[in-house]
């Protein structure tokens, strides 16, 4: 398992370019399995494991996913040659059950396997087959797999979701596009990511109305085609090279950070006195004590991100006072809580609610990641601490955040990495 070693103590500074939005590539791939004519070409694919694993599942279907230089993935799907996916890859991603959607629609069947729980919460897929479902097809769950089916087409139809889901608003809409008629989801999710897909199917050819808001409206055409595509940057890394900014109490640019995308963070940043500019290329961030502690609490899009949770919190570690923050979009994401306590973290939870309380000096300490943004909060921790933190399991920061180590060490960390634990460890004595 690898290993990121920090020294703690320098201040962030500079420009640092944010990557397309993983969360934004992984349905647009799933997407590209609705063409049954065409190349699809996404520019500008961020290098991470989970777009890795998510070109494989594709593969396994019969479609070509090829990554060529400049970050170009181009990908065919005109001849599938299952429509069932293969355990070992389904279950490397839960995202792997966006491939259903299309799946469905393309060829009236899929079989995933079933998502199980993870560190973050049991995340069910009920709101999934709701839509399949909704939508005139038969699904069960058998054997490890959830498996769906419909005899010709799909029929458009209402959708009230009970959970503004993500997961099963992309999947609803993938399904619908080649639906006959008029589908209308309600309560879908806001997120900029599926306002990205919706744009990436407009050019495939179907018939989307109302992505970004509570309802959305799609027509359901015949057949569509491939297309090409630049994902819009990824939110959580910019929010997370802010909060690095902040907590560091540095001054950075943060290329490609669109604020109507991370406009409750900035408010948040701004609430705590951390000085937040927005232009048209990115975001600035400056911070300088004294800062105030703030609440929080995570929400569905244009709420605060979940994704960003770990990381605010870890700032507001630093910040004098007592800052509440409450998560109410996963049941269990404060796993991370007593690797962050190691590092001096002052902070109580109860159920969804944790009470943190402004420390003057974070220590460095041996951490180990438990999800990829837990696994950015102790990095956070990590660039403030006194001495040397080293983290375990960051392959999960790897599915999240491309070339995370050179563009912190770009803005001034002392920060290395190692995918051999004996020379960590060395590399600290030796400093
Ligand atoms: C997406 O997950 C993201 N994953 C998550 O990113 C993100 O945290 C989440 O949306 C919320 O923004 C990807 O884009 C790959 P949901 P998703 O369906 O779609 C419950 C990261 O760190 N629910 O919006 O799985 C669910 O349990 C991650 O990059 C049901 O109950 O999230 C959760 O409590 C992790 N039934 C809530 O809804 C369902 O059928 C929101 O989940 C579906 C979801």
């Amino acid at each position: 398992m690898a290993t990121i070693k920090i020294r703690g103590g320098q201040r962030l500074t500079g420009t640092v370019r944010v990557d397309s939005a993983k969360n934004g590539v992984l349905p647009v791939i799933a997407a590209s399995l609705l063409a049954s004519t065409g190349e699809t070409v996404i520019e500008d694919v961020p290098v991470l494991t989970d777009v890795d694993h998510f070109a494989d599942l594709v593969r396994s279907l019969g479609a070509r996913a090829e990554h060529q230089p400049n970050g170009r993935l181009r990908l065919c799907a005109e001849q599938l040659t299952t429509s069932t996916a293969p355990y070992e890859l389904g279950r490397k991603m839960r995202a792997s059950i966006w491939i259903a959607g299309a799946l469905l629609a393309r060829t009236g069947h899929f079989r995933v396997p079933l998502p199980g729980g993870c560190n973050i919460g049991e995340r069910p897929v009920d709101q999934h087959i709701k839509g399949f479902e909704a939508l005139g097809a038969t699904v069960v769950i058998e054997h490890g797999y959830v498996e769906g089916y419909v005899k010709g087409r799909l029929k458009g139809a209402r959708v009230y979701l009970d959970i503004c889901s993500v997961g099963a608003t992309i999947n609803t809409m993938l399904a619908a596009t080649l639906a006959e008629g008029t589908t209308i989801i309600d309560n879908a999710a806001k997120e900029p990511e599926v306002v990205d897909l919706a744009n990436y199917l407009h050019t495939m050819g179907a018939q989307i109305w109302g992505a970004g808001t509570d309802t959305i409206r799609i027509e359901g055409v015949t057949s569509l085609h491939g297309a090409d595509h630049t994902v819009i940057p990824d939110r959580i890394e910019a929010g997370t090279y802010m909060i690095a900014a902040a907590i560091t109490r540095g001054d950075v640019f943060v290329e490609g950070a669109i604020f109507n995308h991370l406009s409750s963070l900035c408010a948040k940043l701004r609430e705590a006195g951390v000085e937040v500019e927005d232009n048209i290329t990115g975001i600035r961030v400056r911070a300088k004590d004294p800062l105030r502690a703030v609440d929080l609490k995570t929400l569905p899009h244009p709420g605060f991100p979940t994704d960003l949770q770990a990381q605010m919190l870890t700032f507001l570690s630093t910040v004098e006072g007592v800052s509440i923050v409450t998560e109410t979009v996963f049941e269990n994401r404060f796993l991370y809580i007593p690797e962050l306590r190691r590092m001096g973290v002052d902070v109580k939870t109860e159920g969804r609610t944790a009470v943190v309380e402004g420390v003057a000096q974070l220590s460095g300490a041996e951490v180990a990641a438990t999800d990829l943004r837990a696994g950015a909060a102790l990095v956070l921790a990590g660039l403030v601490g006194d001495g040397d933190t080293i983290i375990r399991d960051v392959d999960h920061l790897d599915r999240g955040y491309g070339d995370l180590v050179g563009k912190l060490r770009s803005l001034g960390a002392h920060i290395s990495r190692s995918d051999d634990e004996t020379s960590a460890l060395h590399l600290v004595q030796a400093n």
